[in-house]
């Protein structure tokens, strides 16, 4: 525990309030922490799986036309603790049942691109593998979100091979351009200063500033098509 709070469960030390558990509890706890630990190795090792994807399309594509199209991946897993404020909100207890079929995200893939046509390329790229499953796709570059929030955004499932079984495990994919990426993380930064109200001049200004970021990206895929006529048609 990061913050030792005091309350029901825990005393101000960070130690649990009740001293004495019965069998079946501590029995039921170690079960359940171990099956927890269990799901997020599997979340874990699918995302490694989608990141390793795309860096073979990334070594492909540098290959034939001699560019990266990908400028970064980063992948995070959800934090427990998140995961749990997430259940809560959706009024589902907190099973690893709920966790696999109600959340999308605990496994995150964010892709960095250089221009807007390498986020479509390497999205269909993707879901063209025969082992992934579109299960929702949401294009906030055709339809922005109303702060001005662009990226493409893929849920997708895949299997991963363990030594006596096979998993489904589901994936959140992000695919950005670097201007879209500037953007959102700035704006991320804004939105969580909580104690700052912000008004409808500033989302304002926010929003002109996403234009302003999709502005360039148009303005550099212009200059590709002049100096890379080549990989245009992929
Ligand atoms: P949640 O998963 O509960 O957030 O709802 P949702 O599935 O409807 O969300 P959506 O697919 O629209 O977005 C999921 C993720 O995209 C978020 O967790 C962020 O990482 C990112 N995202 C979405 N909207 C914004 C935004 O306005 N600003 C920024 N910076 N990131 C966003
Ligand atoms: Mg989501």
């Amino acid at each position: 525990m990061e913050n030792k709070k005091k309350n029901d469960i825990f005393d101000e030390e960070g130690m649990f309030v009740q001293k004495e558990f019965s069998d079946e509890f501590l029995e039921g706890l170690m079960y359940h922490t171990y099956d927890f630990v269990k799901l997020m190795t599997y979340y874990k090792c699918a995302m490694m799986e989608i990141e390793t994807k795309f860096n073979v399309l990334n070594e492909e594509f540098s290959l034939q036309y001699d560019r990266q199209p990908i400028s970064t991946i980063k992948t995070r897993l959800k934090k427990n603790f998140s995961i749990f404020k997430k259940m809560n909100k959706k009024h589902l207890p907190i099973t690893i049942y709920n966790m696999e079929n109600y959340l999308d995200d605990i496994a995150g893939v964010r892709v960095v691109c250089s221009f807007v046509d390498d986020v479509y390329m390497l999205a269909e790229a993707l879901l063209k593998q025969d082992d992934v499953t579109l299960i929702e796709k949401k294009d906030y570059i055709e339809n922005p979100k109303e702060n001005g929030y662009r990226s493409l955004h893929l849920i997708v499932s895949i299997p991963i091979f363990l030594a006596h079984e096979k998993r489904i495990m589901k994936v959140e994919i992000q695919l950005r351009t670097i201007a879209m990426d500037f953007w959102a993380s700035l704006e991320h930064q804004l939105r969580y200063k909580k104690d700052i109200n912000f008004t409808d001049e500033m989302s304002a200004e926010l929003n002109a500033c996403a234009q302003a970021s999709a502005d360039l990206d148009i303005r550099m895929a212009k200059l590709r098509k002049q100096c890379m006529p080549k990989d245009i048609d992929i």
